[in-house]
């Protein structure tokens, strides 16, 4: 063992709970009290996921630990502290933020993610790399939701924070979060061993799609079965829980979740004017190419009608094209 490591841990530990406590039950926490409610926070939620909150000055952490009698420059190697600018000494590296403690697997805390309250730059602060943190090999939640996630098989996969923890409150306890960081191996071979299936629940907005896109393929050439939950454009899985409520996110975002080919589909149509024979006939041609990868007669004729539909085109010429594109591939 590592004894800088578990003094690491034990420091973050101690942290976690003394920012959680400041929080709930001090002045300090009062402003981000109202910040958490203004994003329907509950109780129950700020202390499932032990959230704290991190005073506006320089010294609060540094006190705390200082009093415990732990080395100051390792805890500024851990994160918790930085080295103040000129000369020597430590800050806090933490000022003014909410805290979401970050767990790994057996729920042992090894990072902090602190967001400002309102708007402001960096929205959030992260620990940096150490010892204990590695962001590429962390999935956020993963050791609340693992009970879950073995008994269902599945993983509903966020961007971020809030929406793991909106989540959770509507009831979707298999939820993890990559945490603004694309897809990474490490990611998907700690996901390959304990599910089949993953709902991907990206953000609304243009990236989170553009995120999924990219992450349909790595994950389905792991051998993961991929869903994807829709959402209303710009919007993400935290503000739907807000504004319409966690059974209608769980009934009508994840257990409504779309086949990959379909989320293709929309994706695509939004990048094309249907309105111009140029944008229908494109549309069309690369609707066809993803729909000609399909195994499944039954699946593509399904797909090729609803397109049909839509253009206002004959099935049977859809068909053809698909047909002669399927034999130009083999
Ligand atoms: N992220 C980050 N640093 C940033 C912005 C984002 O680490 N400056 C990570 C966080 O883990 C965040 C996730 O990327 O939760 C998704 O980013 P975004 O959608 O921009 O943030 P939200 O989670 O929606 O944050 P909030 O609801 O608090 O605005
Ligand atoms: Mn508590
Ligand atoms: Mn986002
Ligand atoms: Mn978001
Ligand atoms: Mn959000």
């Amino acid at each position: 063992s590592d004894p800088e490591r578990d003094r690491l841990i034990q420091a973050y530990e101690w942290s976690a709970k003394f920012y959680h406590y400041l929080l709930k039950n001090t002045e300090h926490g009062t402003a981000a009290m109202e910040y958490l409610r203004s994003r329907n926070f509950s109780d129950k939620m700020i202390d499932q996921f032990q959230i704290g909150y991190a005073p506006d000055r320089w010294d609060t952490l540094l006190q705390f630990l200082e009093k415990r009698n732990f080395d100051l420059a390792e805890m500024e190697r851990g994160g918790l502290l930085s080295a103040r600018g000129e000369g020597k000494g430590y800050i806090d590296r933490f000022r003014g933020r909410v805290i979401f403690p970050i767990s790994n697997r057996t729920g042992k805390v090894i990072a902090f993610a602190g967001r400002v309250l309102g708007e402001g730059q960096p929205k959030y602060l992260n620990s940096p790399e150490s010892k204990l943190f590695n962001k590429s090999r962390i999935l956020y939640n993963l050791h609340q939701s693992k009970a879950s996630i073995r008994k269902t098989r599945q993983i509903v996969l966020f961007e971020g924070y809030g929406d793991v923890i909106s989540a959770w409150d509507a009831g979707v306890h298999n939820g993890v979060a990559t945490m603004g960081t694309s897809l990474t191996e490490n990611h998907m071979a700690i996901m390959k061993s304990m599910a089949d299936e993953i709902v991907l629940s990206y953000d609304g907005d243009r990236a989170g799609q553009a995120a999924a896109m990219k992450a349909i393929p790595l994950l389905e050439g792991n051998g993961l079965r991929v869903k994807i939950a829709l959402l209303p454009s710009g919007m993400d899985p935290d503000e739907f829980v807000s504004r319409y409520g966690g059974d209608r996110f769980r009934e009508q975002v994840i257990e409504s979740a779309v086949s990959t080919v379909k989320f293709k589909l929309i994706y695509l149509k939004k990048n094309h004017i249907l309105l111009e024979e140029d944008g229908k006939i494109a549309y069309a041609k690369e609707a066809i190419e993803i729909i000609a990868m399909l195994h499944s007669s039954t699946e593509r004729e399904v797909y090729l009608r609803e397109i049909a539909s839509e253009l206002d085109l004959s099935y049977d010429s859809l068909k053809q094209d698909c047909n002669l594109l399927r034999a130009s591939m083999q």
